[in-house]
């Protein structure tokens, strides 16, 4: 089966998907590949792809981009700061950042057996609030990214080439990218907590499906080159995880000038502040109503929640000799002449 995108999408079988399913608990329905790219995502992903293609983006939009697990979280919370709170007077605020910050493609992760989401969890009720009238089965996530109010800030950790072609035409995309040996690390306790990815597999496991470019939304370096080509499109911001941490008031300064928010000294102060990682963890809601049914409880409350550890070189210590050096050697691979450098910490 072709889709709008021009990529073949088929079924993961054999002796390829019961690995995955061996180690991934949640990807209940199964698995796809995509052709140009291998990329990898639940079966779920074939209801959606052409509708995230087509999606009209419009140009008071802003759109924040990663790969899982580089800080998107972060960057929704000070985009949407900047945006539409730079006093801290905006009592819509108060609503998680996942409420305000739409996330495009969620449906493809929560349309699995694990999840039985009913009409009355805060997450439904939301929706219905957002987008009355709207049918729940033609996408929660999807339709709750087209009916954010305006000016529209949403997220995805979609590669461009299955975003909609003309979106760095029309909308504000930021990329943000971090070194894979901490986003690695990061990506594993995720895929613990989160009962829709569900890994049970070791640490060791973890790295090769990353080594073998087996990894839902992967391959992360084509994610990060297709981002790094447009890096000079007007557009387009690329930013590191590593920059905003180590400079934070340089990057918010950055995101000014591009976002065109001509933000105060004092608003910038007010943003950075309220979007350190200590203020967000201490907002973090996750152990609220209905939040078993996102969460494996037993490992948050063991291993912690979803704001970890929010710094730069976390990654050391937690990888064997043998395996670090092979991700020194598959970093070097797959950086060849790009010209980009990541910084790993002191
Ligand atoms: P760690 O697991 O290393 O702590 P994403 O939002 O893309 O899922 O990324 C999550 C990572 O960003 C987590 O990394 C999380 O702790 C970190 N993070 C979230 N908020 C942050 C903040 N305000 N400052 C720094 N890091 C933050």
């Amino acid at each position: 089966m072709s889709l709008a995108s021009g990529h073949e999408i088929v079924n993961l079988e054999g002796e390829e998907l019961a690995k995955q399913e061996k180690d991934w608990k949640g990807y209940t329905e199964g698995l796809v590949r995509l052709t140009p790219g291998r990329w990898l995502f639940p079966a779920t992903f074939r209801d959606y792809a052409d509708k995230y293609y087509k999606f009209k983006p419009r140009t008071s939009d802003v759109v924040l981009l990663t790969y899982p697990k580089c800080g998107t979280t972060w960057l929704q919370e000070i985009v949407w700061t900047m945006r539409n709170n730079p006093n801290l007077d905006n009592p819509m605020a108060a609503a998680p950042v996942n409420a305000r910050v739409a996330f495009l493609e969620m449906d493809i992760l929560l349309k699995t057996k694990n999840f039985n989401i009913g009409p009355d969890h805060p997450l439904m009720q939301g929706f219905k609030k957002m987008c009355p009238g709207k049918d729940p089965k033609d996408g929660v996530f999807l339709q709750m990214t087209q009916c954010s109010p305006e000016p529209r800030t949403f997220k995805s950790h979609l590669p461009l080439s299955l975003l909609p072609p003309d979106l760095t035409d029309t909308a504000k995309v930021v990329y943000m990218v971090r070194n894979p040996k901490d986003a690695v690390v990061s990506f594993f306790h995720h895929s613990r907590i989160f009962k829709n990815h569900d890994f049970s597999g070791t640490f060791e496991d973890f790295v090769q499906y990353f080594l073998d470019d087996d990894f839902v939304y992967g391959p992360y370096w084509l994610h990060l080159k297709e981002a790094w080509h447009r890096k000079d499109n007007p557009n387009f911001h690329f930013m590191f995880y590593e920059d905003l941490k180590s400079n934070n008031m340089e990057e918010l300064k950055k995101l000014d000038t591009f976002l065109g928010t001509k933000l105060s000294q004092e608003q910038l102060e007010n943003v950075a502040h309220y979007t350190s990682f200590s203020e967000m963890k201490a907002r973090d809601a996750v152990l609220g109503t209905g939040a078993d049914i996102f969460f494996n409880l037993d490992i948050v409350n063991k291993d912690g929640g979803f704001f970890r550890q929010g710094m730069v070189g976390d990654w050391k210590g937690k990888y064997t000799p043998e395996l670090d050096a092979k991700m020194d050697k598959w970093i070097k691979t797959n950086l060849g002449d790009l010209g980009l450098e990541f910084k790993y910490g002191v």
